[in-house]
């Protein structure tokens, strides 16, 4: 959850235009959103370059989840005063754009930190990017953080079915944003502001365009997105499981999955989607963070680690191969030995099949930030190096309880090596196989040979092996 990625945006490069580089720090939601942004751009003219040096814009989308996640923008903010000096003695402009939650959280204060910056935009303002430069153009250091009251995706522009096919066969696609949750440890209330669900006719529209344009497989996404509701043709009221129930109704789109959940809105109607529903994939990221009540209480997570658990068992009988997946937090003000060995107890009833751990880091403005009984950082290292030995060994014998099983998987890039292709199982592992397996975008059926780190490798792969190094579980 705190990789970094570019964004791609057509790459095709049109004489006289200017070239923008997107750098996307943080979760899947700023993926899309530097992906609409680069929608935006487009149509003002801009094209992508994957190499920063050469760009005439320069866009950070930026995470504060995490104290290491902002402080890294800071120091890319660094590389880049450099590099825009390096330009300018070259006789080139470098405008330098800050958006996403670090521009959000913390607006005006970037440029009196960074002065390099040009422009600093909320998430809530994406659609007025272009506006946002036009005035930038003019001299003027913009910071648009406000909560826009126009609908953001409304007037955001769509992607063309050209930039949708150049990313590929799976894509991510908004469906709610922002979280009313308030859970003490977290900035997205504060950063993304309150829940709000894209209707149901928007939704589907954008799913069909991304159909049309070969997508297979599409991944809901938003902060809170079990929370999502709309209201139906006929006016009445839906939850994200009649949602995903009007989705797999569309043409092509074979594989459906959404994320990120929250407990407490997993709802009879959802379950019964795992259960009814073959395009709706058997994975499902539902974060507990805790298994001790205690925490889970100073976090507001509102549930106990006994709903949790029954809460699973339900999805599993609704879903019985269903691949569980979960965040965890370790070190929450207060968290004792007995509250962590509660959560090691819990993970060992649950069995997941991947995890992200994190260490507490207190965030500015969150109620966690102020709570009594800060935890040591060695207690908290050596707490989350427990944890994540025990979620990786759970992770590995998942992998391998699929060793001789035929799973569908659907094909989606080349592999490292010459003759393999990759693709996706449907509990989101990547599967090495030989490339007559099949080409982009099928969905085949092959059978599990081995499991090696995080992929699977499916038989007649050759060489596969060798070709793939260890990765740790997701942290
Ligand atoms: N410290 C550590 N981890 C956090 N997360 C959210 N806020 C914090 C924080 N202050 C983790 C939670 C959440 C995931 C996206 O990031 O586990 O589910
Ligand atoms: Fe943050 Fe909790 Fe909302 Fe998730 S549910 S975004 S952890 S406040």
């Amino acid at each position: 959850m705190s990789d970094t990625r570019q964004a791609t945006i057509s790459p095709t490069e049109r004489a006289g235009s200017r070239k923008v580089f997107i750098k996307t720090y943080g979760c899947q939601m700023n993926v899309y959103d530097s992906q609409r942004m680069g929608d935006a751009l487009a149509t003002g003219g801009y094209v992508a370059t994957e190499a920063m040096e050469d760009a005439d814009l320069v866009l950070l989308n930026t995470c504060h989840i995490r104290e290491k996640a902002a402080e890294k923008i800071y120091s890319e903010l660094g590389r880049i005063r450099v590099m825009k000096a390096e330009r300018a003695a070259m006789g080139k402009d470098t405008r330098v754009a800050v958006a996403g939650c670090v521009a959000q959280a913390e607006g005006r204060e970037i440029i009196a930190r960074a002065p390099i910056v040009d422009l600093v935009i909320g998430p809530q303002t994406y659609h007025r990017l272009p506006d946002a430069l036009l005035r930038v153009d003019k001299g003027e250091r913009v910071v648009e953080t406000d909560y826009a009251v126009e609908d953001k995706f409304e007037h955001l522009p769509k992607a063309g079915k050209r930039e949708i096919s150049a990313r590929g066969v799976t894509a991510f696609l908004t469906v709610q944003e922002g979280c009313d949750k308030f859970c003490t440890f977290c900035v997205v209330p504060y950063t993304r502001g309150a829940e709000v669900s894209r209707p149901l006719a928007q939704i589907l529209d954008e799913a069909r365009r991304l159909a049309d344009a070969g997508v297979r497989e599409a991944t809901l996404l938003g902060q809170n997105v079990n929370a999502w509701h709309g209201e139906d043709a006929a006016g009445r009221p839906i939850g994200l499981g009649g949602l995903l129930y009007a989705l797999a109704e569309i043409p092509g789109l074979d594989r459906l999955r959404y994320t990120t959940s929250h407990p407490r809105d997993m709802d009879d109607e959802l379950i019964a989607a795992h259960r009814d529903l073959p395009e709706l994939m058997p994975y499902l990221h539902l974060p507990v963070q805790s298994g001790s009540d205690t925490i889970l209480k100073a976090m507001n997570r509102r549930h106990t680690g006994d709903d949790y658990l029954r809460l699973i068992e339900r999805i599993r009988t609704a879903r019985p191969d269903i691949a569980l997946s979960g965040d965890f937090i370790v070190g929450f003000p207060g968290e004792s030995d007995k509250d962590f060995e509660a959560t090691m107890r819990l993970i060992e009833a649950v069995g997941y099949a991947s995890a992200f751990s994190f260490k507490y880091s207190p965030r500015p403005g969150t109620p966690g930030a102020e709570l009594p009984g800060h935890v040591d950082e060695a207690v908290k290292a050596e707490r989350l190096a427990r944890l994540q030995d025990l979620l990786r060994c759970q992770q590995q014998a998942f992998s391998e309880s699929l060793v001789g099983k035929s799973l569908s998987v659907l094909v989606d890039k080349p592999g490292r090596r010459p003759g393999q292709i990759v693709g996706r199982s449907p509990y989101l592992q990547p599967v090495v196989m030989d490339e007559n397996a099949g080409t982009v975008g099928d969905v085949v059926t092959v059978e599990i040979a081995g499991a090696v780190a995080n992929s699977l490798i499916a038989v007649g792969a050759s060489d596969a092996r060798s070709a793939l190094t260890g990765g740790p579980v997701a942290a």
